[in-house]
């Protein structure tokens, strides 16, 4: 019955056109997950890994309502295995999906679609509690028959079983400006472990900078109240792009030689600053093919704000460093003037 039900919600995710129509069949998704299936999961079981913050398993599951986020990565995916099947008529498609969450919100949706002859799933998450919903869920559906493989494990670390060639990565670890969450290391991870036929999901994470005025952005705020993923500000008209910072994607991940610090090259600061007084990051996805999340469609494409140039007077330079040793973070450097 269960299993009914999800298929026409993924359908009618799948046909959305508007935003209007993304949100609606999203919040159905939302109400299915936290209503039908009634799972308890914990709000305090956070973990700290060498790369970022795991989200608790309760935080993971509100990712949900990131209806933009949630709705594109569905269609990308759907996308993506749609392609492969074609591509591989004859085999199953092999999935590692890294940080699935208590409802695996990115691939569960789409089982009932594909034949399970042809899916053959790895889903890893580093909170124990997850695994155990995502198992949970998986018997209260009807979809315990799929090929599905849930390990309790660092992504970062993890390393996949000799000959299961991934055909398909997929991993939505990230918070805005790839600060917090541990998406770089994550997909740093995974890159080496693909084929150059392996297609991974982010396709590609751009990260740019700019001088702007962070309060006339748009910004989608975490309020339950807000009806998410209606972009309400347009951009800043004054906003000046300075530079792309790095992009990731499957061929690479910014400069390559790199341990787990990024850093640009000076940028001069503007000597008159009044109408863009603010230093940010800005950050698009595209998440497979002509699917693209743009800023503020998402929480995890908010822009961010690193300085307000009002405190960098006497400076004529900065350069920016993003550094994912430990919880990701940016910080800068500054040059003095002459
Ligand atoms: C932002 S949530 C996304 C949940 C779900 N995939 C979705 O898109 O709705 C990220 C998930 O990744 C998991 N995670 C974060 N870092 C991880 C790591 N190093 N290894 C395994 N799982 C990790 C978190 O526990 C959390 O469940």
């Amino acid at each position: 019955m269960y299993k009914q039900e999800l298929m026409f919600i993924v359908e009618s995710i799948l046909a959305s056109n508007t935003v209007d129509e993304h949100i609606e069949c999203a919040q159905k998704l939302s109400c299915f997950y936290k209503k039908k299936t009634m799972l308890a999961i914990s709000a305090d079981n956070e973990i700290l890994v060498k790369g970022g913050v795991a989200l608790s398993s309760s935080g993971a599951a509100d990712c949900v309502d990131d209806y933009l986020r949630t709705v594109f990565f569905i269609k990308g995916i759907h996308k993506a295995l749609t392609k492969l099947c074609t591509d591989f008529p004859e085999r199953s498609i092999n999935i590692l999906y890294a940080g699935c969450g208590p409802y695996a919100t990115l691939i569960l949706p789409l089982l009932p679609l594909f034949d399970k002859e042809r899916i053959n799933a790895v889903l890893l998450d580093i909170n124990a509690e997850s695994i155990v919903a995502v198992q949970q869920l998986l018997a209260v559906i009807g979809l315990e028959d799929y090929q599905l493989q849930l390990i309790e494990t660092d992504a970062i670390t993890y390393t996949k079983p000799e000959g299961f060639t991934i055909d398909l990565a997929i991993s939505e670890t990230m918070h805005y400006a790839l600060t917090r969450e541990p998406q770089v290391a994550i997909m740093r991870n995974l890159m080496k472990q693909l084929t150059p036929d392996a297609i991974l999901i982010p396709e590609e994470i751009r990260i740019d900078l700019a001088y702007t005025f962070f309060n006339h952005e748009p910004y989608l705020n975490n309020t339950s109240y807000e009806v998410k993923g209606y972009k309400k500000m347009q951009p800043y008209p004054k906003n000046v792009f300075v530079d792309r910072l790095f992009t990731i994607n499957k061929e690479h991940l910014g400069r390559e030689n790199h341990n787990s610090k990024l850093e640009s090259r000076f940028y001069t600061l503007p000597a008159d600053f009044s109408n863009q007084p603010d230093v940010c990051i800005f950050t698009e996805i595209k998440v497979f093919g002509d699917i693209e999340l743009k800023t503020a469609e998402s929480y995890i494409t908010n822009p961010y704000c690193v300085v307000s140039m009002y405190n960098l007077i006497g400076y004529s330079g900065i350069q920016l460093v993003y550094d994912y040793c430990e919880i990701p973070q940016w910080t800068y450097n500054l040059a003095l003037k002459e």
